[in-house]
């Protein structure tokens, strides 16, 4: 037996022992898509423990909270909960209260939950997601404290248990970490270097999720394009696109996220190549200044930035474009966000991730000098998004009347209705029934609303 094997088998023997009526597990995950992947495989852990899964904190025997760090605002929810806990702790003294992810990868953070959350049992952070079982163990049979936030040098763990959250769509990691350190940035920190893991294990995984069912899988990454780099075999990204989109199946393929200084015709080439390829790029740019790109440390200017998009819809005129937009950066001057709301304009982004800079402890931006005030920020932000709510709407008339490809996911909110969503990630809403859902349908666009497509079906044709 594996040491995970064993411990599991100890952990599961405990929980019999303490929870004759059954012991339930509460796990929340923060942040990007690839935190929620972690949470996905710890949720497979906690089944395999002999936990049943809950919605709720207030029901639970073990309260996981796998955290983000990426802004100030993630961390204040974070903390917010875990001392409303103190009182479920209150209620329930044996129940086990744990907190993972990014947000304690930060010695100094570890180090507040440790002083001043005295409810919270374990405290580990995110290299130790394959060592999972070991920690539940130590906490379980001790009842004693424990911190690791050590980080693993050996191989990304493979084949653990997951417990996917949908049967339609899944995503999975291509790799972990990023060696970018773009200056306001905490995720090179909190994640470590990049590594990624071995096609023949990616390949693996995803054939047996499209036998399972999948129609969209999404790879992730901190940074896709540099797939590859450090492993022994000789691949790059869009070889590794390729050789995913020509498994045999009925299936589309999605990638985040793209840095666009490793964006290379190359991959634009290959997702033209294949329909099952989405056609959506998330492309974050950031900022439209050029000072602020240097500073930023994102190895791009505007106007290298501007030929990959032109490129791309050269190749694939109805492809979409999604960002992300910091507003906001120490130093940033009135003439720097002008230019991000002219880049914008001149792209045309089907939508924005949009967010006012948060200064991270131990990042190169929070020391740069800072004058622009917060109220003015803010001013900022709303001009951004006006400026982006005329853009978006616009794009999605070019809908009307043309027939798309749709991947029915659930019930609309409309009684009778469906909703699913073009590759470009459009949301569509037909009329029909839940026998449509898991199916990819032909659909004509009869009416473009501000962020949501209304369409009907087509029988018999093939759409975009
Ligand atoms: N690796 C991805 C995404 C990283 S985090 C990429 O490079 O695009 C997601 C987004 O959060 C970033 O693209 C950035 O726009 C935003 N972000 C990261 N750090 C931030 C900070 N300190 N303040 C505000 N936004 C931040
Ligand atoms: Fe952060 Fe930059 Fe890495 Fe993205 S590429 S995770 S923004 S350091
Ligand atoms: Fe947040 Fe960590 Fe993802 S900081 S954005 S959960 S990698």
């Amino acid at each position: 037996m594996t040491e995970n094997a064993e411990y599991i088998k100890s952990i599961s023997n405990l929980l019999v022992a303490r929870y004759p009526n059954g012991a339930r597990a509460y796990i929340r995950t923060y942040g990007c898509q690839q935190n929620v992947s972690d949470g996905e495989k710890m949720k497979g852990f906690a089944l395999q423990m002999g936990y049943t899964l809950t919605d709720s904190a207030d029901d639970a025997d073990f309260v996981l909270y796998n955290t983000c760090a990426v802004r100030e605002n993630a961390e204040d929810r974070v903390f917010g909960n875990l001392g409303a806990l103190k009182h479920n702790k209150e209620k329930n003294p044996g129940m086990i209260i744990a907190i993972c992810g990014c947000m304690v990868q930060q010695e100094h953070i570890a180090q507040k939950i440790k002083q001043s959350y005295p409810h919270v049992d374990l405290i580990f952070g995110t290299h130790l997601l394959g060592e999972f079982p070991r920690l539940v163990f130590e906490v379980l049979s001790n009842a004693k404290r424990v911190l690791d936030l050590s980080e693993q040098q050996t191989d990304i763990p493979e084949n653990l248990p997951v417990k996917r959250e949908g049967t339609l769509k899944a995503w999975i990691p291509i790799m972990y970490g990023c060696d970018n350190f773009c200056t306001y940035c905490i995720v090179p920190y909190v994640r470590g270097r990049e590594k990624s893991r071995k096609s023949e294990h990616i390949v693996k995984e995803f054939t047996e999720l499209v036998h399972q069912g999948y129609k969209e899988i999404t790879l992730l990454g901190q940074n896709v394009n540099s797939y590859g780099k450090g492993l022994e075999e000789n691949i790059t990204f869009p070889q590794l696109l390729d050789k995913l989109a020509t498994i045999p199946g009925d299936f589309r393929i999605r990638f985040m996220t793209s840095h666009p200084k490793d964006a290379t015709h190359e991959l634009i080439d290959v997702m033209q190549k294949h329909d099952k390829i989405c056609k959506h790029f998330h492309l974050p740019v950031q900022c439209g200044s050029d000072e602020i790109l240097k500073r930023m440390n994102r190895h791009y200017d505007t106007t290298q930035y501007l030929e990959l998009i032109d490129y791309a819809r050269s190749k694939m005129p109805d492809i979409s474009f999604t960002s992300d937009i910091i507003v906001g950066f120490p130093g940033e001057t009135r003439k720097d966000f002008e230019g991000t709301l002219e880049l914008i304009k001149r792209v045309e982004y089907d939508s924005l991730y949009t967010f006012i800079y948060s200064p991270r402890v131990g990042t190169i931006a929070a020391s740069m000098p800072d004058p622009i005030s917060a109220q003015e920020k803010s001013a900022w932000f709303r001009e951004l998004l006006d400026v982006q709510n005329k853009i978006g709407p616009k794009r999605l008339k070019k809908y009307e009347g043309n027939t798309y490809r749709v991947l029915v996911e659930s019930k609309a909110k409309e009684d009778g209705c469906v909703t699913g969503r073009t590759d470009t990630n459009m949301v569509v809403n037909i009329p029909g029934g839940e026998e449509l859902i898991g199916q990819f349908v032909t659909v004509k666009i009869k009416h473009a609303r501000n962020c949501a497509l209304d369409g009907e079906l087509v029988i018999g044709a093939a759409g975009k």
